[in-house]
């Protein structure tokens, strides 16, 4: 096959995690048959900088352009003024509406060999294997917003807003992600408050009964549903929830496999190139030290593959590879526990040795 991939390495740890990415997918590349064309591309804190945007014209048509996109991570303190013009993270939004990427699927599953680097205990932990779909293009996040005087001074809105479609789209992907796993989809909102809540509600119980009446469906309010994942995580499948609920329900859940640095994502449109990006931020603070864990970038590549080039076996490879590297008991700063820890390369050697045959 071939693909075109665009990487867009960002801010902080974002370029040396993309490298070991690249590395992975070339690796994949070679022992698969494949021709995989890499473009890189300004994206983030970098793009203002250098294009006075966080996201320069010729990065969204190349991205437009491609079969996937790779992403480290934007931002950094140098751009984090309130004040400023543009931020990194306006460059992250407008890409996901531009390409339509109303699906942010986020899967929390603890690596066995992990299960003591988490807060949780590990009879909680043991058996977790939730996906979660955050809706990514509606929202709080793109309802309209504003600042008008008020007799105190100032007052500002944000205004939360969802459809019908909005609604139905994601939640059929979530059934239909539901009847590849364990065939249950729990809804979150907050019905009992939120007129947009109660919209979701009927709309999702509508595509469930009509288009989906055999996958086991439950709503939980978003308040309840923080207390759930941690306490009874393993009752989930696949969740799924509006931008805002999903963006602090995903950050809470990736506290249970142990470490930010085993979390890739992926963002899917109605069609077109998937967005895929490890979930943690660019980490400033360790920026071009070899210190950052490469492995949810590497993860995240394995994601592309199976959602955006349809090569699961390849997906999977990549999986397989990243599990026998923990096993070996290889491990980065943030997962070592105190114990040894290897370099953001020597990580990516290691798993790009375990894909050779
Ligand atoms: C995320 C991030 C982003 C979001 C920020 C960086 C805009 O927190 O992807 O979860 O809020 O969506
Ligand atoms: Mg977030």
């Amino acid at each position: 096959m071939d693909a075109k991939i665009v990487l867009l390495p960002g801010d902080g740890i974002g370029p040396e995690i993309i490298d070991e990415g690249e590395r992975v997918l070339i690796a994949v590349a070679e022992r698969f048959g494949h021709q995989f064309e890499f473009q890189r591309c300004p994206k983030g804190g970098n793009a203002i900088d250098s294009h006075g945007t966080p996201l320069p014209d010729e990065t969204l048509e190349a991205c437009r352009a491609a079969d996937a996109i790779l992403l480290g991570a934007v931002g950094g303190p140098k751009w984090d003024d309130p004040n400023a013009k543009t931020r990194p993270e306006a460059g992250l939004l407008a890409l996901r509406k531009e390409l339509q990427l109303f699906a942010n699927l986020r899967p929390i599953k603890p690596h066995r060999q992990l299960i003591d680097a988490s807060p949780l205990k590990r009879e909680i932990l043991e058996g977790t294997d939730i996906l979660f779909l955050r809706e990514l293009t509606g929202g709080i996040y793109f309802g309209g917003s504003g600042v008008k005087e008020h007799p105190s001074g100032e007052e500002a809105y944000s205004i939360m807003t969802y459809n019908t479609e909005e609604v139905a789209r994601i939640v059929r992907l979530a059934a239909k992600s539901a009847q590849l796993r364990r065939n249950k989809v729990t809804s979150v909102d907050k019905a009992n408050v939120l007129e947009v809540s109660r919209l979701w509600r009927r709309v999702a119980a509508q595509v469930m009964a009509e288009e989906f009446p055999d996958v086991e469906y439950e709503v939980v309010l978003v308040d309840a549903m923080a207390m759930h994942l941690i306490s009874r995580p393993r009752d989930f499948d696949v969740v799924v929830t509006g931008n805002m609920f999903g963006d602090i329900l995903t950050d809470e859940g990736s506290m249970l496999p142990g470490s930010l640095g085993m979390l890739p994502s992926a963002s899917l449109g109605v069609s077109g190139p998937g967005l895929y990006e490890p979930i943690h931020g660019s980490a400033p603070d360790i920026a071009g030290k070899g210190l950052a864990n490469p492995l949810a970038t590497i993860l995240a590549a394995g994601m592309a593959l199976q959602h955006s080039l349809g090569l699961s076996d390849e997906a999977a490879a990549i999986d397989a590879a990243v599990e026998s590297v923990l096993e070996a008991g290889h491990r980065t700063a943030d997962i070592a526990a105190g114990g040894e820890a290897i370099s953001t390369a020597e990580m990516g050697d290691l798993v790009v040795a375990a894909l050779q045959p």
